[in-house]
């Protein structure tokens, strides 16, 4: 069985307990075992990072490891992913040349691939990150897909626990006004990784902005098998009121998928309305601010609030690196 970390729903609450410890302690330094010594991990980036790119890369070489990092399109040839096409456009190798060549020199492969956001029936399934899964006998790691964030879902779990410790909390995962339609997998995984942790989770949107109706429901089915909630408000304001997390983030609507000017017009009129401000933070519990970075300051979040000792944005960041550590020392086991 070839050990993949594509979303957390594939994963036990158990197991994902497991990795938060097992990301304290390589944290507090506890553990510094080197599982990838003398191996070499692949970071496929079809996109731009930051905090993903430097916390793998970094975290392969405190692993014991060596990080190979290709670009398609960029550092490498582009890359066509279907079956049967006549390749006489713009890609130079297929997926099933470069997986599997790949695989030849490297024991993990991590795979960065956003939604292109132009077809929401195809991109809602995966169709690069499938591709990897059909073609690799080696495990993969998502580093952002069009639907899931896995890893960056366990840091931000992590973060929580260091904050609070074991109990649940009332999370809010609130939709904010962006200059443009933005994908899903962050406002997916965080989801899904709070009902899997058992919190009681509140989403936040504006009408039209509703989650992927499939996502939504696996996380109404994870809630109750762990002992959590989901309710869904279209009211900004009263979705504060009481919360002890709040997360912001900024997502596109499926209803106007590949049309980013309807999109755009839809979303004009909660501009201003739908920020994090200290306002909406003042009816919270003394909540947390939490953001994935990277973030538009005064569009998303005032910088009053995402400067505030409330915010935890940088534990967030840091914490990429020690649950990483943990993803990959787990899976090359
Ligand atoms: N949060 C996150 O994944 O950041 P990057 O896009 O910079 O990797």
């Amino acid at each position: 069985m070839i050990n993949n970390f594509l979303k957390t729903s594939d994963f036990s609450r158990d197991e994902l307990e497991e990795l938060i410890e097992t990301a304290l302690q390589f944290k507090s330094g506890k553990i510094a075992h080197k599982p990838l010594a003398g191996k070499s991990v692949a970071l496929v980036f079809f996109n731009p990072s930051l905090r993903t790119r430097a916390s793998m890369q970094v975290g392969i070489y405190e692993l014991g490891g060596n990080a190979v990092i290709l670009e398609p399109g960029n550092s490498s040839w582009t890359l066509e992913h279907r079956e049967g096409v006549v390749m006489d456009g713009d890609k130079t190798e297929h997926l099933k040349e470069f997986v599997r060549v790949l695989e030849r020199y490297v024991s993990v492969i991590g795979v960065r691939t956003f939604a292109n956001l132009k077809n929401w029936e195809e991109e809602r399934l995966e169709p690069i990150l499938s591709a990897f899964e059909k073609y690799a006998s080696k495990p993969i790691i998502n580093l952002e897909s069009a639907m899931h964030h896995p890893c960056q879902a366990m840091a931000d779990m992590l973060t929580i626990r260091e904050k609070f410790g074991r109990k649940k909390k009332k999370v809010l995962l609130t939709w904010a006004w962006h200059p443009k339609p933005l994908p899903m997998a962050v406002p997916n995984s965080f989801a899904l990784a709070s009902a899997q942790m058992g919190h009681d989770l509140r989403i936040a949107h504006p009408k039209g902005f509703e989650l992927d109706g499939e996502l939504l429901a696996e996380v109404e089915t994870q809630a109750k098998e762990n002992g959590g909630t989901v309710e869904l408000t279209n009211k900004i304001d009263e979705a504060f009121e009481d919360m002890e997390v709040v997360y912001a983030k900024s997502w596109g609507s499926y209803h106007h998928y590949g049309n980013a000017n309807q999109d755009l017009r839809e979303r004009q009129i909660y501009r201003d309305k739908w920020i994090v401000d200290e306002a909406k933070m003042a009816r919270t519990s003394d909540a947390i601010f939490m953001h994935c970075l990277p973030v538009r300051r005064n569009v998303i979040v005032t910088d009053a609030v995402i400067d505030s000792a409330n915010s935890v944005i940088f534990d967030e960041a840091e914490n990429r690196l020690h649950v990483q550590k943990a993803i990959m020392a787990k899976i090359i086991k």
